[in-house]
């Protein structure tokens, strides 16, 4: 399999550094004389304290200078609607476009949070029922939209954990938040945020918490554990009844991270393992993707006797309509401005009620189904070994390590991760989780099909091969894309990185 992947390469600009002065992609029509005499005058109506002295600096394009400008822009780039988006730990799934035909309702988006209740029931309703389904799939008692990304839904679980235990009179005492080492770098983040001192487990040979190592770590000490089940070699916690019997013998609480949800949806509730919070990756399982930076929603589930923390306000229903309810003396308070990433929730929304209990099941009996076909067909290539063996399958994706290839071919996960790129593919998630040396962390979701499946597996063996023939050739990859290999450091250094039109301005001014 030779590459015939060639991706476009535009010398193009800035959009500031297009067009010309005066040039408009739109016409807005003088006002008639006779609405002038209805509305008045428009320069009038806007209070002069908030009118411009000067116009913006904008740039002045037609319309199609506009399109064109984006859409060579867009060939220069990767979707994923061209083809498998194997980001590890992102759940980089097809989002189907009725969803955002939803987030786009003109009768939704329109909409502002200061309506009075009885102008937005619809939407309150959706918010409502979104809430009760979340609920039953994670099998928890009340959840909270507001969060606005998996690390803020932590933030709001730990900060929940706090409340809990402040109730109990025994926050003083409880200062320790337990965290497996193979977990998502934002948990030890968010306990440490809340508050707490983070104490970190090991796994054992399977990939899974070291029980003996958990059972040393509590005490009358932990307020609680955050666990990602499957955790994030894609392997389920298989004793995650005892795990959860240790943590609430010592009266702490355990915190799902739910950013792997894909994997059980329809299939197994944390709730039902013994979680007391949840938080839920809306932009992974639910129709949004994660890897486009945002925005995204965090929800928390959480067990009987939590739900009085939530913050506030609730969506409430009595029967005849939806309300907010801010009667609540024990909430931590608000977490957020307003309701949430509506945008966000509203996509779920529609993903959840397109698919159905039945659709949802699918998903993830498919996404587990690919993740494991990749598995076995991988570990069967030159260089690349799945660590914790295959004995035990995995869930939504498989971490391989190919420090095989750095040890004897100077080929390293960063090098096949770009000549990935040369064949018309995405590059899976690099050196994480750091448990695993040289890994590569491949999810491939639900939504690819077997050949696209089998593309990526060919491409990778292929990389394996050349790692053999011709270790420069990868080392030296990408050529086949618009730019190739990036100084990393350069585009994320403070001094070089420019992230606005003004600021590069200002910098290529003083060079
Ligand atoms: C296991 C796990 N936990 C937490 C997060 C954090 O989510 P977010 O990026 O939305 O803050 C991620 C992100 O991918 C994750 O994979």
């Amino acid at each position: 399999m030779e590459s015939s992947f060639r991706q476009a390469k535009w010398n193009e600009p800035i959009i500031f550094e297009l067009g010309k002065k005066g040039r408009r992609g739109y016409i807005v029509p003088k006002l008639e004389e006779d609405i002038k005499k209805i509305v008045g005058n428009i320069e009038e109506l806007i209070p002069k304290e908030i009118l411009r002295e000067k116009p913006p600096k904008l740039p002045e394009l037609s319309e199609v200078e506009v399109v064109r400008h984006f859409i060579r822009l867009s060939q220069m780039n990767y979707s994923i609607d061209l083809g498998l988006y194997p980001l590890g730990s992102c759940t980089m799934k097809y989002n189907p476009k009725i969803n955002e035909f939803l987030a786009n309702h003109k009768g939704l988006n329109w909409i502002h949070p200061y309506q009075d209740e009885d102008t937005v029931q619809g939407i309150l309703a959706i918010l409502y029922w979104l809430g009760k389904w979340l609920a039953e799939i994670t099998g928890t008692k009340e959840v909270c939209l507001h969060p606005a990304a998996g690390a803020h839904g932590e933030l709001l679980g730990t900060l929940l954990m706090r409340a809990y235990h402040k109730k109990n009179g025994e926050l003083k005492e409880r200062k320790e938040i337990i965290v497996p080492d193979s977990a998502h770098g934002t948990n030890p983040a968010s306990a440490a945020m809340a508050g707490f001192e983070v104490v970190v487990v090991p796994s054992d040979q399977n990939g899974c918490v070291n029980i003996e190592a958990l059972k040393n770590a509590v005490s009358e000490k932990t307020a609680g554990l955050m666990l990602t089940n499957p955790n994030t070699l894609g392997i389920f916690e298989r004793n995650i009844e005892e795990i959860a019997r240790i943590i609430h013998e010592v009266g702490g609480l355990l915190y799902y991270d739910g950013a792997n949800l894909n994997a059980i949806l329809g299939k197994a509730r944390p709730g039902d393992m013994g979680f007391d919070i949840v938080h839920i990756n809306i932009h992974k399982t639910f129709g949004t993707p994660h890897g486009g930076g945002g925005p995204g929603a965090g929800p928390i589930g959480v067990r009987e006797g939590l739900e009085p923390f939530l913050p506030v306000p609730r969506i409430a229903y009595d029967g005849k309509r939806y309300y907010l309810d801010y009667d609540k003396p024990e909430s931590i308070g608000r977490i957020r401005g307003f309701f949430g990433n509506i945008a966000v929730l509203l996509k779920a929304y529609a993903y959840i009620l397109s698919l159905g209990a039945e659709g949802l099941k699918e998903v993830a009996e498919i996404s587990v189904l690919n993740a494991n076909y990749i598995a076995k067909k991988l570990a069967e290539v030159e260089g690349f070994t799945l660590p914790y063996g295959m004995l035990q399958p995995r869930k939504h994706e498989c971490v391989f390590s190919v420090k095989k290839l750095r040890n004897e071919r100077n080929v390293e996960a960063l090098h096949v991760a770009k000549r990935l790129l040369d064949f018309g593919l995405h590059a899976p998630t690099m050196y994480f989780p750091q448990i695993v040396e040289e890994a590569l962390m491949i999810e491939p979701t639900e939504s690819f099909e077997k050949e696209e499946l089998d593309r990526f597996i060919k491409a990778l063996k292929k990389i394996s091969e050349e790692s053999y023939e011709n270790p420069e050739k990868v080392r030296n990859a990408p050529k086949n894309t618009a730019i190739s290999r990036l100084d990393e450091v350069k585009a994320s250094h403070p001094r070089t990185m420019a992230l606005s039109w003004k600021m590069y301005l200002k910098k290529t001014a003083s060079q």
